[in-house]
């Protein structure tokens, strides 16, 4: 094993194994959740604040975005203060960057408001299907149109005098759930989504927590005319981002990671439990509040099968349990996985180009990414695709890699985790 060793220049960072991951960490706020905070408390008549917002650039284009929409967003200390209530006309387009959640969940809100906005982000999002939330906003009454015909960004909205729908996403997707529910707030009657695979739920229960008329049931939520009433809210850890040091603590021998107050919800433990089922030695202590600390510690890991129900409460893990499953004994299957080709990358292909670079064996067989595992990884040169996940989870391959591992694309990062280099010298105790 070479000695440890992270150079990191520009877009490109050089990663080598080394010494064990020890040590407690804390991992930016829960990016799905931080920019529904912005979003909800721009919809709240009055002001609210939020404090353990994520730093990554995903979510500071959604405070842009809220800013543009006529919310005023400030911040000072850590704590982001939002002034909301009446939104209007922005004056000029608005890009979300690489985000398709900011994109996705803004398009519900700008069906609802009276007046044209024009929603793009990089090529990354104005390549990803937009047709998945375009369809049920013109169902209930919105005017979109966009590139590709109007299935892609950038986006045109022209809402006011929604109707509320049923609707059952033909995708699991919380973005399009969100966007159709962000929508219902506007909407003349009662706004239904059906959901037959549940996904994560953080549009409907932070609605519900911060006082709009949303009514939650067995795989479905309604929503009616309602606005949030203003709040305080302290947003918990990333477990998206928590994922990267459990499976590097996993691999790495002699290793042991706690990462504190991390969101424990529904829809988002579900790559704890595949770990568990590989042979992760993980342990879960409450934190109050819907938190825990997680802790692992390394251990062999063995092959399991991820099935197509499980997949949405553990999408953006996947990646890193893609890594996880090249070292783990024998082979890992994640069924059902389609939807990674709409990621920020075509992750079916950049997790396996990815793996492939670093001498693990894996193939895709229509819907299921099939890693073989027992794979003795070496370095390899990988391009990150622009994708902050892939990028991650292939440094933490080349934590155990037998030579050094170089990933293009590392300013990707700075989308959901600023801070991983800084974070990941502190557990090899640079
Ligand atoms: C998200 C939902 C998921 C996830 C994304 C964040 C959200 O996307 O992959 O990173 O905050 O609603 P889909 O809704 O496309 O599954």
């Amino acid at each position: 094993m070479p000695p440890a060793r992270l150079s990191h220049g520009g877009d490109v960072l050089a990663v080598s194994g080394g010494g064990p991951l020890r040590g407690e960490l804390r991992v930016p706020g829960d990016k799905s959740i931080s920019h529904r905070a912005l979003l909800l408390a721009a919809l709240a008549d009055g002001v609210s604040s939020i404090s353990g917002l994520s730093d990554g650039a995903d979510v500071a284009g959604t405070a842009a975005a809220t800013a543009a929409l006529g919310a005023s967003v400030e911040s000072a200390g850590g704590v982001v203060v939002v002034r909301g209530g009446e939104l209007r006309v922005p004056p000029g387009p608005i890009n979300v960057g690489n985000s398709g959640t900011t994109i996705r969940l803004l398009a519900g809100i700008a069906a609802g408001c009276r007046f044209t906005t024009v929603l793009g982000g990089d090529a990354s999002v104005n390549r990803r299907p937009m047709d998945r939330v375009a369809e049920p906003l013109r169902l209930m009454g919105a005017d979109v149109d966009g590139s590709d015909g109007g299935r892609r960004a950038p986006l045109r909205i022209t809402g006011g005098a929604l109707r509320g729908i049923t609707y059952q996403p033909p995708v699991a997707s919380a973005q399009v759930k969100g966007a159709v529910l962000l929508a219902g707030l506007f909407a003349a009657g009662e706004t239904v989504v059906r959901e037959p695979v549940a996904t994560r739920a953080h549009t409907e229960e932070m609605l519900a927590a911060f006082g709009a008329d949303v009514c939650l049931g067995a795989g479905e939520v309604a929503v009616r005319a309602s606005r949030p009433n203003p709040f305080e809210f302290a947003v918990p850890g990333d477990p998206s981002a928590a994922a990267f040091w459990m499976v590097g603590a996993a691999l790495v021998s002699g290793s042991a990671v706690t990462v504190r107050d991390v969101y424990s919800g529904q829809g988002r433990d579900g790559y704890l439990r595949v770990l568990r089922r590989m042979g992760a030695d993980l342990s879960v202590a409450p934190a109050g509040e819907g938190r825990v600390h997680l802790t692992c510690r390394s251990s062999p890991l063995r092959g399991t099968t991820i099935t197509a129900a499980e997949v949405p409460e553990l999408i953006d893990e996947i990646p890193v349990l893609a890594v996880a499953a090249a070292a783990a004994d024998g082979p890992t299957r994640f069924e059902g996985a389609g939807e990674l080709r709409h990621k920020e990358s075509d992750r079916m292909h950049s997790v396996l180009a990815g793996l492939e670079a670093c001498g693990a064996s894996a193939e895709v067989d229509g819907d299921t990414l099939v890693v073989r595992g027992r794979s003795q990884l070496r370095g390899g040169r990988i391009d990150a695709a622009g994708d902050h996940r892939i990028a991650m989870a292939f440094c933490i391959a080349g934590l155990v890699a037998g030579t050094e591992t170089v990933i293009s694309g590392w300013r990707s990062v700075a989308t959901s985790y600023p801070g991983f280099v800084s974070d990941l010298a502190r557990c090899r105790g640079a």
